[in-house]
């Protein structure tokens, strides 16, 4: 299991300090939404802040491109030190050039993911299974932390689960949205690898809520 704390909870008048206390948990990855304010109704995080969490923590940083161009940010990000970039397939709506975009990631050396608005048939996940490392599904609709967590999420969890036993595929499972101890260990049953938590980890206790991730 990996856990991967999402800033977009943090409290912002003393991310260094939360960093740190995020750093020093047993949290491996740092989850890090880019929002454009188009594909989503809200704005997030440009590159300065994503090289500033980085000279901050020394950690893994999973960038989610929550935005309409996943094609054009996606450089944007990678030379801004991002780790893993996921990206929506529901942004770029075409097989050949999400192909194209998740062998460009990967040629740079960096982790790919992809992830659909949690409505979307999972089916639609299919032509690219055998060449990602990460799939995301999404338990929220993107745009906001702090939602309920959606049920409808464990049986897509399952399904990706089933499906990568059956044909050896390599993808980890993550799921984001909505997460806490109980939700989290309902997707960690069901299969999921990596839980994202934002408002669980940032309005506890940032160790505590972490540690209570991992349980299985
Ligand atoms: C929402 C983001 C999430 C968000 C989750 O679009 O993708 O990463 O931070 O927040 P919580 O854990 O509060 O649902
Ligand atoms: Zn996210």
């Amino acid at each position: 299991m990996i856990v991967a704390p999402s800033i977009l909870s943090a409290d912002f008048k003393r991310l260094r300090e939360q960093l740190e206390e995020v750093e020093k948990s047993s949290a491996q990855w740092i989850h890090f939404d880019v929002m454009d304010g188009h594909f989503v109704k809200n704005i997030t995080f440009g590159t300065d802040i994503l090289q500033a969490v980085k000279e901050s923590a020394d950690m893994y940083v999973d960038v989610h491109l929550v935005v309409s161009d996943p094609e054009y940010y996606a450089d944007v990000f990678l030379d801004a030190g991002a780790d893993g970039i996921t990206f929506h397939l529901d942004a770029v709506n075409d097989i050949g050039r999400s192909l194209a975009l998740i062998r460009k990631i990967k040629s740079r050396g960096a982790n790919v993911g992809i992830t659909l608005y949690p409505e979307v048939d999972v089916h639609e996940y299919l032509p690219y299974l055998d060449e990602v490392d990460l799939v995301l599904v999404m338990s929220i609709k993107p745009g906001f932390g702090g939602q309920p967590f959606r049920e409808d999420a464990i049986e897509r969890i399952r399904w990706l689960d089933r499906l990568r036993k059956k044909h050896f595929y390599n993808y980890r499972i993550q799921v984001d949205g909505g997460i806490n101890a109980e939700t989290g260990k309902q997707c960690a049953e069901a299969g999921a690898d990596i839980l994202v938590a934002g408002s669980y980890v940032f309005k506890n206790k940032i160790a505590e809520a972490v540690d209570s991730l991992y349980t299985l």
